[in-house]
Order: structure tokens, then sequence, then C-alpha cells
């Protein structure tokens, strides 16, 4: 999925940045761009970093039910 769609980073590009050690959505805008134009894709980059060090995979979690 795209994450980032002004620069068009997705989902896959970030866990790929994550694995060779970027670990800051810092070090992901200086090495892909994410999050430099509009920002809305903030929240969504710093929850995959996040998953992705934690193990999780992230579009599990994107498909569980979200609670009324
Ligand atoms: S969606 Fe990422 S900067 Fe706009």
């Amino acid at each position: 999925m795209i994450v980032c769609v002004c620069n068009n980073v997705s989902d896959r590009k970030i866990r790929q940045a994550v694995d060779e050690g970027m670990v800051s959505l810092a070090e992901l805008r200086l090495h892909l761009d994410v999050g430099t134009c509009c920002g809305k894709c903030h929240s969504c980059a710093k929850d995959i970093i996040r998953d992705h060090l934690a193990g999780e995979p992230v579009s599990l979690l994107m498909q569980m039910p979200i609670a009324a």
C-alpha cells in the first residue's frame, strides 16, 4: 500500500528501510522523502516503523476490526 501519496512511498519501502537500519521518521525523511510534503502520512509511517521493529506485520494489524 502507498503510505506517502505525495512522494509515492509504500509500506514495503519503509519496512525495507527499517531492515537497513533506519528506525526513525527523520531518517526516512532523509532517505525516502516520507512526510516531506503535506505530512498526513507521519502517523502511518511511524506505526509501520514501530510494528516492523516489533515483528508485527502491519498488514494484519490494518485488517483488524476497529471497535465502535
Ligand atoms: S502523504 Fe506523505 S507528505 Fe503527503
